[in-house]
């Protein structure tokens, strides 16, 4: 069980001063971090009032609730996409994640949709959004319109904030089933939260290895996270503005989405903490192995040297031997004996010793498994990673002002 950053032919840049300095700031922050009382993604991992509380939530439901709708938007959307992805092969119960308004799409749902077993969980830090709330909208009116009012409120969940927003009013108006998301936890590292546990929950995800993977990594895996926060800072020095995440495994593809917001709006700023426009940021982009391999390597190999790229392999696999059905072809009889693990392997090996042959940086996390754990200490290690190098680039990684500046201009045009 686990997880293990090599260097691969990076190592060297361990021994460099600029690393080791770096570094020892960074440790700095990992402490300070996790004092701060203002942050709360840290506290997460020991907290288990939240598993307690989605799970009476649960037994609330009305009995055979089969689907549920999320409707939510980037922080309060990509981790549980993130969750069901990972763990679709052991899900009971569907969970759909809405977290766009095209109208398409909609309609499609609202065909499909059976409101007699189906959920809403509307979900909404600041309980302001407009897609969220629009979304409310009309899923609820169509649960009206099969159910009536009183049973369609009895399927909705609201997860928002503890006190304040409309979707608070409402719930307690209402006398609704609600979650809370806790002030000091931002929408994009709230997926440890009510946001992310619960969907999770009612597809029957256990959560409690995610969140002791979280502890485990919040206790042991200082050095992860500073190395990747350094190595963070070090590229965007060099002016290397593109990172590529590359898992070699399709239920990490949403592992993917969901890092690339927590690394785009917590570093991509126009000003530091002084109030100096410094634009940073790097532009997060995910391949899936061995798929991508066909479609972008060609540009990541020959293309500008603008990129550093981090690897996912797996120990442990699901292994399918390669039947010898068509061994007297000899395009097919390299594949005697082997199995699609082994390939995939051997594929990802050979796409980072290219780039590396090109003098690119690569890196590979290598994990044992996509279980709960893993992936618990993978969500701390890399909300951990983010908030260091933010730190480390003088920026607060913890608003948001482009995406905010965006809501009022929207919420402006529609009151036109
Ligand atoms: O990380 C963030 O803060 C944002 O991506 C939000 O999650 C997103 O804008 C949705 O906001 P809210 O949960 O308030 O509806």
């Amino acid at each position: 069980m686990g997880i293990t950053l090599k260097m691969r032919k990076m190592a060297y840049l361990k021994e460099g001063t600029a690393y080791r300095e770096l570094a020892r700031k960074a440790e700095g922050f990992f402490g300070k971090i996790c004092e701060d009382p203002e942050i709360g993604f840290t506290g997460l991992p020991e907290n288990l009032v939240y598993v307690d509380r989605c799970d009476e939530a649960l037994n609330r439901l009305p009995a055979g609730s089969e689907t549920l709708y999320v409707l939510g938007i980037g922080g309060s959307a990509l981790g549980t996409s993130m969750l069901i992805n990972a763990f679709s092969g052991s899900c009971i119960r569907k969970v759909v994640v809405v977290d766009n308004v095209d109208g398409s799409t909609v309609n499609q749902l609202l065909r499909e949709m059976n409101p007699e077993t189906s959920v809403i969980n509307v979900i909404s830090k600041s309980g302001s959004t407009v897609e969220p709330l629009s979304l409310f909208s009309i899923f609820f009116e169509h649960f009206v319109a099969k159910l009536g009012r009183e049973e369609a409120f009895r399927r909705v969940v609201v997860t928002t904030d503890v006190e304040k927003g409309a979707l608070r009013q409402l719930a307690e108006e209402e006398n609704l089933i609600s979650l809370p998301i806790p002030g000091n936890v931002g929408g994009r590292f709230s997926v440890l939260t009510p946001v992310g546990l619960f969907p999770a929950m009612f597809a029957g995800i256990d959560v409690v290895p995610l969140l002791l993977g979280a502890k485990r990594e919040k206790r042991e895996g200082q050095s992860r996270a500073v190395c990747g926060a350094v190595l963070d800072y070090l590229f965007q020095e060099q002016g290397r503005n593109i990172k590529v995440l590359f898992p070699y495994c399709d239920r990490l593809k949403t592992f993917g989405d969901w890092y690339l917001q927590l690394f785009a709006e917590s570093l991509g700023k126009l000003k530091n903490r002084r109030g100096m426009v410094v634009r940073s940021g790097q532009t997060g982009v995910v391949a899936v192995g061995v798929t991508d391999q066909h479609s972008q390597l060609q540009l990541y190999k020959e293309g500008p040297g603008d990129k550093s790229f981090f690897f996912f392999t797996l120990e442990n696999q699901e292994n399918i031997p390669i039947p010898d059905v068509f061994g007297r072809y000899p395009s097919f009889q390299i594949l005697r004996g082997k199995s699609l693990g082994k390939l995939m392997l051997a594929e990802a090996e050979g796409t980072m010793q290219s780039l590396e042959k090109n003098s690119l940086p690569v890196f590979e996390y290598t994990l044992s498994g996509i279980d709960g754990e893993t992936l618990g200490a993978l969500i701390f290690m890399f909300e951990m990673q983010t908030a260091i190098t933010g730190y480390l680039m003088n920026v607060n990684p913890f608003d948001q002002p482009g995406v905010e500046e965006g809501k009022i201009i929207a919420r402006k045009l529609l009151e036109d």
